[in-house]
């Protein structure tokens, strides 16, 4: 069990695109286990790996008492819209409204590179864009809205 630290916002890795996983070794799987000590002493929803420094297409969702592991994810569809509060582990106390699909389709990998499709509704949903967005070096404050 290793708890990584969670960057925080000012840290400018945040804003930086993460790189595909090619290689699906034992390092991503120590990766992808300390994300989940990390996100488990957090109490967070989700955790994506650049926000332990690591810039690469991985995250983890917590949702409906799983924790699903998603590594090179993808959208696939998504459906009608909600507005409600987000927040990230990387902006403490930071709270805002965001505009999210109410349904997201996706396909990501496992840790042993096998693909998967997972289907998002209400905070899975929102969990989802979340953390995809965060590979991409976006952070939900981009889309609060008023
Ligand atoms: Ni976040």
């Amino acid at each position: 069990m290793a708890i990584r630290n969670i960057v925080q916002l000012g840290d400018p890795i945040l804003t930086k695109a993460s790189r595909p996983v090619k290689n699906f070794d034992d390092r991503l799987a120590q990766l992808l286990d300390d994300m989940r000590d990390t996100l488990k002493k957090a109490d967070g929803a989700g955790l994506a790996a650049v926000q332990v420094g690591v810039l690469r297409r991985v995250c983890i969702v917590d949702a409906g008492g799983e924790t699903l592991e998603l590594v090179n994810p993808e959208i696939l569809k998504q459906e009608g819209e909600q507005v409600e509060e987000e927040g990230c582990l990387s902006l403490p106390g930071k709270q805002g409204k965001t505009r999210r699909p109410a349904l997201v389709d996706i396909r990501a990998q496992d840790r042993a590179g096998k693909w998967h499709i997972h289907r998002g509704e209400g905070v899975k949903a929102r969990a989802f864009c979340h953390e995809i967005d965060h590979l991409d070096g976006i952070l939900f404050t981009q889309r609060v809205i008023n």
